[in-house]
C-alpha cells in the first residue's frame, strides 16, 4: 500500500432504502415509495467522504464475493480509494443495510454485517505498512471492536491520530476507550455511551474515561468539542433543504478525518466538517450530497 494520509477500517453495507410516510409500529405493514440499491456502510461513506476532499485514503475491509462486493470495490476505484486492504470472503454475502427515510429526512437503520463480521485482527498485517504511515486511522463499530483496538494500538504506537465514530452504538472494551484520540458520536449515541442524557455530562463522562476529544454531531443543532480543560465549542447547523440524513454522520467524520490529516486547526475543521454533513443532507442516499473540496469551499463562502 503506498502512503494515504487517511487509513479507515470501512465497513461496507448495500443498503436497500425505501421512503414511508411514518416510523413503524409493531405489527403494521407500511407502503414505502420506491426501492433504491445504493452504496453504505458508515466505515465506506466516511472514507468516500475523505477522498472527495482531496485526502488520499486507503481502506481495510471485509467483503463478501459477490455483486455487493464487487459494488464496493468499483465505487472505492472510482473515488480514487486505496483497495489493497480489501479482503473477499465467500462463506459470507457482503454487508447490507435496510433503511426507512421518513419525510421529515430521518431515517432508521438495520444493518446485517455479513462479511463485515468476518474481519479480524490478523488481516491487519498486510495493510499494517499504510496503517503505520497514516495520519489518521478512523473506524464505526460496523467492524468487530477487537480489529479496530488493535489498529488504533498500531497507530498510536506510529505518532497517528485515531477517530472512532461509534455507531452503532455497543459496550466498547475498557481497553479500547484511552486509545481513541476523536470520538464523534451523535447525540443518542453519547447518551447510550455516557449513560448520561445532557451533553456535556455525557461529553465529560466519555473524557474521563481517556478520551482525547468529544465531538457530538446534534442534528439541527449543529455540533460540539468538548476537550479536557479547555472551553466546549459549539456550532450552529446550516440551514438547508434536508432530503435526507442517511449519511450525515459518516460525512461528518469523514470530513473531520480529511481536516485533522492535513493538520487544520480545530475550530476549522468543525466548520469544514459541519459543512460537508449539511451538504450531504440535501440529497438522497448516503453519497449523492458529499461534496468535493471546491463544493465545499463554495458552500463555506456562501454560508458565513
Ligand atoms: O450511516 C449510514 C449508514 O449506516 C448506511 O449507509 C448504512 O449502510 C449503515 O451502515
Amino acid at each position: 500500500m503506498s502512503a494515504a494520509q487517511v487509513f479507515c477500517l470501512a465497513s461496507w453495507n448495500v443498503d436497500w432504502v425505501t421512503r414511508i410516510a411514518s416510523p413503524l409500529a409493531p405489527g403494521q405493514t407500511l407502503t414505502g415509495a420506491g426501492l433504491q440499491r445504493l452504496p453504505g456502510g458508515k466505515g465506506s461513506n466516511a472514507a468516500v467522504a475523505c477522498a472527495r476532499l482531496g485526502v488520499s485514503t486507503a481502506v481495510l475491509a471485509g467483503l463478501g464475493q459477490d455483486a455487493g462486493g464487487d459494488m464496493a470495490l468499483a465505487l472505492w476505484r472510482e473515488e480514487g480509494l486505496d483497495t489493497q486492504g480489501v479482503r473477499r470472503f465467500p462463506s459470507e454475502p457482503s454487508g447490507t443495510a435496510l433503511i426507512l427515510v421518513y419525510p421529515s429526512g430521518d431515517n432508521s437503520i438495520v444493518v446485517i454485517p455479513g462479511a463485515n463480521a468476518c474481519l479480524k485482527v490478523e488481516h491487519l498485517e498486510a495493510a499494517s505498512p499504510a496503517l503505520r504511515s497514516a495520519r489518521v486511522v478512523m473506524a464505526s463499530c460496523e467492524v468487530p471492536l477487537a480489529v479496530t483496538q488493535a489498529a488504533f494500538a498500531l497507530a498510536r504506537a506510529h505518532g497517528g491520530l485515531t477517530l472512532l465514530n461509534p455507531a452503532p452504538a455497543l459496550p466498547l472494551p475498557e481497553a479500547l476507550w484511552p486509545l481513541v484520540d476523536v470520538l464523534t458520536p451523535n447525540a443518542g449515541e453519547l447518551a447510550q455511551l455516557s449513560g448520561q442524557a445532557d451533553v456535556t455530562r455525557g461529553a465529560a463522562a466519555l473524557l474521563a474515561r481517556g478520551v482525547g476529544a468529544v465531538v457530538v454531531t446534534l442534528g439541527e443543532n449543529g455540533c460540539a468539542l468538548f476537550r479536557r480543560d479547555q472551553p466546549a465549542l459549539f456550532l450552529p447547523a446550516h440551514r438547508v433543504q434536508v432530503v435526507d440524513t442517511v449519511g450525515a454522520g459518516d460525512t461528518f467524520t469523514g470530513a473531520l478525518a480529511a481536516a485533522l490529516a492535513q493538520t487544520t486547526p480545530w475550530p476549522k475543521a468543525l466548520a469544514q466538517a459541519n459543512a460537508a454533513a449539511a451538504m450531504a443532507t440535501q440529497a438522497r442516499g448516503a453519497l449523492d450530497g458529499m461534496p468535493t473540496r471546491e463544493a465545499l469551499q463554495d458552500f463555506l463562502a456562501q454560508h458565513r
